[in-house]
């Protein structure tokens, strides 16, 4: 329950990266020894992850709130809990890790958000040319390689999941593999960090290319997690709409480009330090155009977060969906809280209104969830966001941290 009106104001210090931790603790199914993993968010996706982690045989120990223990050597192939599987997109990532430690992965279909087809055709790609046979039954799929084998992969599509997948299968492999036309987001650096420091070699993460020599094997050590991006820029994003002023701290403002250059261009002032960013929200927001594409570029996953701001923005603004088919369903939502936006395939036109009246509108999935609290935040009146468990999937003490800011939020049980 939101009521909107207030103006956000002091520090905020942004959680370890969600989708850095998704594949960072599967990853440590490849290791030969004990990983502690540092800065892991308190989200139910990783609680998920460790779930299935602890389910297959691993021992998986918090040392404090945020610091995991994860000793994988008693993991065995055995069958996967299919429903926990279901709960989380990266669960797909088990794929490539049981693959590279074991030349067998047997995996039920990922769940997560939902914005049109989701195929894996790439990640199935990668897995083929490294020498694995794949076969699909339904939801579950199976793969199996005598060994697998360096090669060279070029991805048709700039995928997130299938540049980590194939890295994750890689290492281990014989020789060398060389993945071109790879995604460059932060948290594939992150995730090669974490498996260089763990004894991997590889070169190359965050550019197009990705070299791979495989190793005999991976030893245990400690890695922290990089801040998130994209909680970091929902709370950006959050500070310019109430016309805030808040520091948003412990991220890697080198990281928030794309979002720094479209908040400037609406109007607020941001300041960049060394590890946080100040953002001072304008009295009259500007309008933007914005089409959402892989990393540099303004990513998709602030897509709903940012089009809720632009919903009260002097003029009209055209926002093109780059990556993904079908993610304007939060949108139906917007209009309920007055916002005047019309979606055409990937595209949305948002005419500013004047200003949102608060009513009862449902977190579609975790995005937009974020997009929605920003909205309640901006609306006059109370706006009740129902379907929680999406946004409770990607953020860490979400109305906790608005309310530090002096958000008039709670979380309502009924
Ligand atoms: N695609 C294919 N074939 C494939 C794989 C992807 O055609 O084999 C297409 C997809 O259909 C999509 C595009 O390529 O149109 C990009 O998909 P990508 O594989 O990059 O997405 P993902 O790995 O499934 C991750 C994040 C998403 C984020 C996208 C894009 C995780 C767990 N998820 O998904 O995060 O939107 O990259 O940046 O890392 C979120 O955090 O809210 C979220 C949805």
């Amino acid at each position: 329950m939101v009521k909107g009106g207030k103006k956000l104001c002091g520090e905020v210090t942004v959680s370890g990266a969600k989708n850095a931790a998704v594949a960072i603790i599967p990853a440590a199914i490849l290791v030969d020894g004990v990983c502690t993993i540092e800065n892991v968010p308190n989200i139910q996706d990783v609680k998920v992850i460790v779930s299935i982690l602890k389910n297959m045989g691993a021992s998986v120990e918090y040392i404090d709130a945020y610091t995991l223990r994860i000793d994988c050597r008693n993991v065995t192939k055995q069958e996967k809990p299919d429903e926990m599987m279901r709960k989380m997109r990266a669960s797909y990532y088990l794929l490539g890790v049981l693959l590279g430690r074991f030349c067998e992965a047997n995996v039920t279909m990922p769940g997560g958000c939902n914005f049109g087809s989701r195929p894996i055709d790439q990640h199935i790609k990668g897995f083929e040319a490294l020498g694995a046979t794949v076969h699909q039954n339904g939801d579950a799929i199976f793969a199996t390689a005598e060994k697998l084998q360096g090669t060279s992969v070029y991805l048709d599509t700039v995928s997130v999941g299938a540049t980590i997948n194939i890295m994750l299968a890689a290492v281990l492999a014989e020789g060398t593999t060389e993945i071109e036309n790879v995604a460059k987001e932060p948290h594939i650096v992150d995730l090669a960090n974490f498996l260089n420091a763990m004894g991997a070699n590889v070169k190359g993460a965050g550019t197009d290319v990705i070299k791979i020599k495989g190793v005999k094997s991976l030893r245990g050590g400690t890695y922290s997690i990089i801040p998130d991006q994209i909680e970091a820029g929902t709370f950006m994003v959050a500070a310019a709409a109430t016309g805030g002023n808040v520091l948003v701290k412990n991220i890697i403002p080198k990281h928030m480009e794309s979002v720094t250059a479209k908040l400037i261009e609406t109007g607020a002032k941001v300041t960049e330090y060394d590890d946080s960013i100040r953002v001072e929200g304008a009295e009259e927001i500007e309008a933007v155009n914005i089409k959402t594409l892989p990393y540099p570029g303004f990513p998709t996953d602030m897509q709903p977060q940012i089009v809720a701001l632009l919903s009260v923005a002097k003029g009209t603004s055209n926002v093109i969906e780059g990556v993904w088919d079908n993610r304007f369903q939060y949108v139906t939502e917007l209009l309920k809280l007055g916002a005047d936006v019309r979606v055409d395939g990937k595209k949305a036109v948002i005419n500013g209104v004047a200003s949102l009246t608060g009513t009862q509108v449902a977190a579609t999935d975790l995005r937009g969830g974020a997009g929605m609290v920003i909205a309640g935040l901006m609306a006059q009146g109370v706006t009740e966001i129902t379907e929680l468990k999406h946004i409770d999937r990607g953020y860490e003490k979400f109305e906790e941290k608005f309310k530090a800011l002096g958000a008039d939020i709670q979380r309502v049980t009924y």
